[in-house]
């Protein structure tokens, strides 16, 4: 969470750097009648499309939605984590950092976490290397040909047999267990006192962030028959596994001397790539691929392969993918390993060139898409009709016109139909949204996004919003927890909410807010208009709610079930008189 101080240093460097001067290191930009403009670096732009507020202090690309203040636009160029980007913008604004400031980011509790966990994964480490009981890791590590510089390098362990090994490391070093239980690192006995050992005689991998602390571990079974394979550390106040991925910390380098990252599923994928060479690659955590995964990778490189395996939940998870980077703007290659291997086989029958060439030649994954979506339709899994939908509604995402065109092009073609028919479908999404109804999210949308302008410029609005009940109203999810931030934690100081966002693709929707503001003359007008975006939100649920209403007591009469058409209907006029 922020504390004083980030706040205060991130102050003090706003105040001695230019956003513009800082920007201008790293691609063009140039005056124009209101402000500055330049080359976005954060996609492929030919037109300046990013603006420049050296006044407000933030950078807004139009085009691909990238976003932020100085030190947003820092740490997402050069790749770095906030105290990184902290810590190297303060030398150049000539702050020194006394010794007595406690460190940037954390407190007390989440570096005790952390503490343990380093602790723990030495002790595993440990006992893999150095005991006899590690000797049926080991043999297993060697049969899965991991060499012994990679166990290091990665501080691969062993959690041996048993119910109380760690338990009693803890005890031995006054380390309480309720800590460890935080983590996930024993569980507490459910009858009785005293706690047990999650993983039990398990091959460990830390697994760790970006900045190379251990946030958790991953278990994997020795005994074929032990269930389940895999172990995973929980959710915990440092472990979120839909946002970090395995091996970062080590591959970052790599992916950013690459201009490259491959993405793969699982920890011992991304062990066997590594231990051939190939180590420009990260793994996702037994979890599909987020939006914050992509976001965090993209801070190294917007070159993306994904690998997923061959089979038909390889094929639906990257399908899945798609929407995620497009959103991002991002249009990553694909690789669907053939059936029945992961990286890890594939690698080991067909050797490290064959997985090269899958790499250099994969596919995008919107050609993937549309591809299968093509096959689909000739093997009568889906009618034309729906198969074109479904890929239109795909294309409308893609933010670049030329990109666009030449997709709809080639979706004619695979699918025999004239160009225009793809792109009057196309266009039709680009009015409607996607699909039925969504029409009104898009005004949703708008109004969402007004409605965080309008705060953003007059903060001292969140009490009268609080009490009109916004919470109910807005879709967004990021839109969702900036409001949140500035109505319910009182952030009304636009650094500090920067702040609260960092390294998060929230950072771009507060720079668009805040770049493209209706310039409204005072704080009467927007309280006007803020109360008639919270309507109007209102109104489009009501509508949506009584929509869906109409639908099920239609259901109700088609069953004849009298009771429930009753309440549904009382519902529905009571709702109809709210309106
Ligand atoms: P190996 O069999 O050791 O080669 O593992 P793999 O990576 O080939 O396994 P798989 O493709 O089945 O799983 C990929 C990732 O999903 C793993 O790295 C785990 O993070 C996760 N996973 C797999 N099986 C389980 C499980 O049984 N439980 C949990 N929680 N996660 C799992
Ligand atoms: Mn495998």
């Amino acid at each position: 969470m922020v504390n004083f101080n980030n706040d205060f240093l991130v102050k003090e460097i706003k105040r001695r750097l230019s956003i513009i001067n800082l920007i201008e290191g790293y691609t063009s930009i140039k005056k124009t009648g209101k402000g500055y403009v330049a080359l976005c670096p954060f996609h492929d732009d030919h037109t300046p499309s990013m603006h420049v507020d050296e006044e407000k202090g933030l950078f807004h690309c139009f085009s691909c939605g990238a976003g932020g203040d100085m030190l947003g636009f820092y740490m997402r160029y050069n790749g770095l984590t906030f105290p990184e980007a902290v810590s190297d913008l303060a030398k150049r604004a000539n702050i020194t950092i006394e010794k007595s400031t406690p460190p940037v980011k954390g407190d007390s509790q989440t570096s005790n976490l952390f503490k343990l966990n380093s602790a723990v994964s030495g002790f595993y480490h440990r006992v893999l290397l150095e005991s006899r009981k590690g000797g049926s890791a080991r043999d297993y590590l060697e049969k899965r040909k991991i060499p012994s510089d990679v166990i290091e390098e990665f501080r691969l362990g062993y959690a041996p047999d048993g119910w109380d090994t760690l338990v009693k490391f803890l005890k031995k070093h006054n380390i309480p267990p309720s800590l460890a239980e935080k983590l996930g690192l024993v569980v507490k006995k459910q009858s009785g006192d005293g706690y047990y050992d999650r993983f039990r005689n398990r091959v460990i991998f830390p697994i760790c962030n970006v900045e190379g602390k251990v946030i958790g571990f991953g278990g994997r079974r020795i005994k074929e028959s032990d269930e389940p394979k895999y172990i995973n550390s929980p959710e915990s106040e440092i472990y979120h596994k839909r946002k970090n991925f395995y091996g970062l910390d080590s591959s970052k380098d790599h992916i950013r001397k690459n201009k490259r990252a491959i993405i793969v599923e699982g920890y011992t994928d991304f062990l066997s790539l590594f231990s051939a060479g190939i180590k420009n690659v990260v793994a996702t955590l037994g979890t599909s691929l987020t939006r914050d995964h992509v976001v965090t990778l993209r801070r190294y490189t917007d070159r993306i392969v994904v690998v997923f395996d061959g089979d038909e939940s390889g094929v639906k998870a990257a399908v899945r993918s798609l929407d995620i980077f497009l959103e991002e703007g991002l249009l990553p290659g694909v690789v669907i390993l053939p059936e029945g291997s992961d990286p890890d086989s594939f690698l080991a029958e067909k050797g490290t060139e064959a997985f090269y060439k899958l790499i250099d030649e994969a596919p995008t994954l919107l050609d993937f898409y549309i591809d299968n979506t093509v096959n689909e339709y000739k093997n009568g899994a889906v009618t034309l009709n729906s198969g074109v939908k479904e890929i239109a509604d795909v294309l409308v995402k893609v933010n670049d016109p030329i990109l666009r065109s030449s997709y709809i092009r080639k979706t004619a073609e695979k699918l025999g139909l004239g160009e225009n028919e793809v792109l009057s479908l196309v266009r039709r999404g680009k009015v409607h949204g996607q699909t039925g109804g969504v029409k009104t999210v898009k005004a949703h949308s708008n109004h969402e996004k007004l409605m965080l302008n309008i705060l953003l410029t007059y903060p001292e609005l969140s009490r009268v919003v609080a009490e009109e009940g916004w919470e109910g109203c807005v879709s967004n999810p990021d839109v969702m927890s900036i409001l949140e931030e500035i109505i319910v934690k009182g952030v009304h100081d636009m650094s500090s909410l920067l702040l609260s966002f960092q390294g998060s693709a929230a950072q771009g929707l507060i720079s668009e807010a805040l770049m493209s503001s209706p310039g409204i003359s005072d704080g009467g007008t927007a309280s006007k208009m803020i109360m008639s975006c919270i309507k109007k939100l209102k109104l489009a649920k009501l509508d949506e709610r009584l929509k869906s209403l109409r639908l099920s007591i239609n259901d109700a009469v088609k069953n004849k079930d009298a009771e429930l058409e009753k309440r549904l209907l009382t519902e529905y006029t009571d709702l109809r008189k709210q309106k």
